[in-house]
């Protein structure tokens, strides 16, 4: 092996390395033009530490960064050259452009210490697309609300890693978090609650601290924009028919009941859901959706579907009602209803219904995209099969708040999300992958990091790389190089120690997800 043939401090890995023989000094003195207008650059350069912060200059042709696009390319495919005189970025457009970006700066951060004012880069070329094209993190800020700082350092760490879709859980029993104009009371009465569970999933002690908080219309803009600037979808998620105690507390006429409901201080699954049978609902959820849809730009919107009891439509006068007139036996059946009044609503707005695995049932809507978490991999692959697409989100490989004794970190890293059942040419109907973070245990930001990081980067490089590359040993040379980022800026992280925890407290494991897991770093 050539002595230059050594792993990048990378991560996601890129598809190809080819080395070549010299080096490139990047210093203050490196001149860089800025005139082609790509936002990325402008970003890029506000990323690095004032001592190696190039020099601008206004001639094209001076620039030792050419950027070169090539139409030709796939979306997010880049190719980044360094050569000892200067950098070559290849791309489609400013998409893969941002990429190689990431990936230049991962290199001259790995290398940086405070007030270095040379850093050297191996001169190699790198060619690079990802495996997936839906590359997720999902927050769940309903349990608890996190704020725009968290979020945005979030969306930071994502482009980082080259993840792209961040699924905003933003409804729930516990909260509402987004400010609906048409329907007030839902941050009025919806955002807040008087106490929160604490004694993990099977006790019922609550701590009597009132918890609160939602995102306004115009903070929503500005996250979404902010997104954007990295090349990253927001997919929101406005849960239905489950999960939906806040939205039923502020208008009890959705319910089966007429109630009253309490914003839930419980974690759990409520059998309160929202009455189908009531014609007011499908028309609170459009008018909904339509505020949801000025605000959110991307193709998918997330109605969730998971954990619907249906305790209350069976003793529901209007369910019932509405189960005769649509000539249906079971009552299950009416959620498909719903949810296809949904999704045909979004396909007239040129939009695309995900949700959870839970509503895959006979007659739902092709176009619907299947979040699968848990459950039979059958019924998933029967819908595979019939052509419809899916995300996949194992939850016990992907949920990152599952503690580390359930799901080390090389567990995760060493997951293959995709069934091995699956015909190989039905792998373009799998989106990609995306690991969520639910809140019921994650009160603070300490707590967040921990739980996210490091795992977050072994989803992202499943993510991207493709299976046969992947390769654990080469993971763990090249993280301390990313952890070293993720140190200056304050990052929690779960220790190595921690993250992979020795086998004998590994079984408590599956104890550790009924529990108030314990965990994030002192100070
Ligand atoms: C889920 O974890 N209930 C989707
Ligand atoms: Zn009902």
């Amino acid at each position: 092996m050539n002595k230059n043939q050594t792993t990048l401090p990378l991560i996601p890995y890129p598809q190809q390395i080819n080395f070549l023989p010299g080096s490139f000094q990047w210093t203050s003195k490196t001149l860089i033009s800025i005139n082609s207008n790509l936002k990325e650059i402008t970003l890029f350069l506000d990323s690095l530490p004032d001592p190696i912060r190039p020099s601008i200059t206004n001639e094209e042709k001076d620039s030792q960064l050419k950027i070169i696009i090539d139409p030709f390319m796939r979306n997010e495919a880049y190719h980044l050259s360094i050569l000892p005189d200067h950098l070559e970025l290849i791309a489609a457009g400013a998409h893969g452009i941002f990429y190689a970006l990431q990936t230049l700066l991962q290199l001259i951060l790995a290398e940086h210490k405070p007030e270095m004012q040379l850093i050297t880069l191996p001169c190699l070329q790198i060619i690079d697309s990802p495996r997936f094209a839906w590359r997720g993190l999902m927050l769940d800020e309903a349990r608890h609300f996190q704020g725009i700082q968290t979020v945005k350092d979030l969306l930071d760490w994502m482009a980082c890693f080259k993840l792209n879709v961040f699924h905003w859980h933003l409804t729930e029993d516990q909260g509402w978090r987004i400010e609906i104009k048409r329907y007030p009371r839902l941050i009025e009465v919806g955002a807040s609650r008087s106490a929160s569970q604490i004694s993990g999933f099977l006790g019922k002690k609550l701590n009597a601290i009132p918890h609160t908080g939602f995102y306004t219309q115009e903070e929503i803009r500005e996250i979404v924009q902010y997104a954007a600037e990295r090349h990253i979808q927001i997919v929101p998620e406005i849960e239905m028919p489950g999960h939906s105690q806040a939205a039923l507390a502020a208008y009890p006429a959705l319910g089966c009941t007429g109630g009253p409901y309490q914003v839930s201080p419980h974690w759990g699954i409520h059998s309160d859901i929202l009455c189908p049978g009531k014609p007011g609902t499908t028309t609170f959820l459009q008018n909904v959706l339509t505020e949801v849809l000025e605000l959110f730009p991307g193709k998918y919107i997330h109605t969730g579907g998971d954990e619907a009891p249906k305790t209350r439509w069976k003793s529901c006068p209007d369910c019932q009602k509405l189960a005769k007139e649509s000539n249906v036996t079971r009552i299950n059946d009416l959620q498909t209803i719903l949810t296809n009044r949904i999704s045909n609503f979004l396909n007239i707005h040129g939009r695309t219904l995900i949700g959870w695995n839970e509503m895959l049932a006979e007659g739902l809507d092709p176009e619907a995209v299947v979040q699968y978490w848990v459950g039979k991999e059958k019924t998933l692959l029967k819908h595979i099969r019939s052509g419809r697409k899916a995300i996949l989100s194992n939850f016990s490989a992907y949920y990152l708040d599952h503690s580390y004794e359930h799901s080390p970190l090389d567990k995760v890293y060493q997951y293959e999300p995709v069934f091995s059942q699956l015909e190989s040419s039905l792998y373009a109907n799998i989106l990609g992958i995306e690991a969520p973070l639910w809140t019921e245990f994650v009160p603070n930001r300490a707590r967040l990091d921990w739980q996210i990081f490091p795992r977050l980067l072994a989803v992202a490089e499943t993510a991207w790389l493709d299976p046969g590359k992947k390769d654990l040993t080469s993971f763990h040379q090249r993280l301390p190089g990313l952890l070293k980022q993720l140190d200056a800026k304050n990052i929690g992280y779960a220790l190595l120690s921690d993250a992979n925890p020795p086998v004998y407290q590994r079984l408590s494991g599956p104890l550790s997800l009924v529990q108030a897991g314990k965990g994030q770093r002192e100070g």
